[in-house]
């Protein structure tokens, strides 16, 4: 039986890129997965790719920055499956390139909102369900995709830093609030990683795959009960 069978893991900002190899990675480990983003052809895209290896897939789509979405999910993944094992809060945009002052508020916005409020949202609605099920004797996990942004400065990338830095904050905070239920609040923290997040200096070899995060991802989902590891700092072996 694989590690993960009986197991459900909700991918936020699954459609492509990190989120989508990463669904792919923890359906191959025999979890149910449910993915999401907003474009719903090509989430669709990437429940098709996981069925036909043999997963199980389903997709919501819909947008972060909507609450009663994200309520209205929460309650379908509730009443389908009474339990969530994992949640991956993938989901995040950039807006890199200029200086903060030039940067618009609705800009400033949609990067706090779709970062850090997302991430937050997805808690508030996931977290009571891992609790239920901790009750009943099951760890829940959530991995929260972060970046060495979050930990480092980012020359025209300040909102972007800022809601990575944020994450950090809260991933370590709601860790110690969720640990009482044997429930564990990790981050990853890639540096470059090649997806279409990157789209404007092409693509390259030499930074971190996708597949890379999902690996580190696995890891996190399959410690031993015990044993609970915080962050992950990753970085491309070469200077890309
Ligand atoms: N690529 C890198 O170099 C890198 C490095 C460190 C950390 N990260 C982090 O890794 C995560 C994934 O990045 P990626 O490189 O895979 O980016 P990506 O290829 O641009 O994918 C981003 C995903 O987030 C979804 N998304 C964006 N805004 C959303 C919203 N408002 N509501 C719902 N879904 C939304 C997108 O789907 P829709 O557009 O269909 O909604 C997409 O599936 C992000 O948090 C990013 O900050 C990336």
């Amino acid at each position: 039986m694989a590690e993960l069978t009986g197991q459900v893991a909700v991918v936020t900002g699954a459609a492509r890129g990190i989120g989508a190899a990463i669904a792919r990675r923890l359906a191959a480990m025999g979890a149910t997965v449910a993915i999401t983003a907003r474009d719903e052809a090509r989430l669709n895209e990437v429940a098709r790719e996981i069925e036909s290896s043999g997963g199980k897939a389903e997709t919501a789509a819909f947008d972060l920055l909507d609450p009663a979405a994200i309520t209205r999910f929460a309650e379908s993944i509730q009443k389908r499956y009474g339990r969530c094992d994992i949640l991956v809060n993938n989901a995040g945009v950039g807006f890199i390139g200029s200086p903060l002052h030039q940067m618009p508020p609705k800009d400033w916005d949609t990067v706090l909102n779709t970062n850090l409020r997302g991430p937050y949202l997805m808690i508030r609605a996931f977290a009571p369900i891992m609790i239920e099920g901790s009750k009943q004797g099951r760890a829940g996990h959530i991995v929260n995709i972060s970046s060495l942004a979050g930990h480092n400065p980012l020359k025209n990338g300040a909102a972007y830093a800022a809601s990575k830095w944020g994450l950090n904050g809260l991933t370590y905070s709601v860790a110690e609030e969720l640990r009482e239920y044997g429930i564990r609040v990790s981050a990853v923290a890639p540096g470059s990683v090649n997806t279409g997040f990157n789209v404007a200096r092409g693509s390259s070899d030499k930074r971190l795959q996708p597949d890379d995060i999902a690996s580190v991802v696995a890891m996190l989902v399959t410690q031993a009960p015990q044993s609970f590891v915080s962050e992950v700092l990753m970085r491309p072996t070469m200077k890309p």
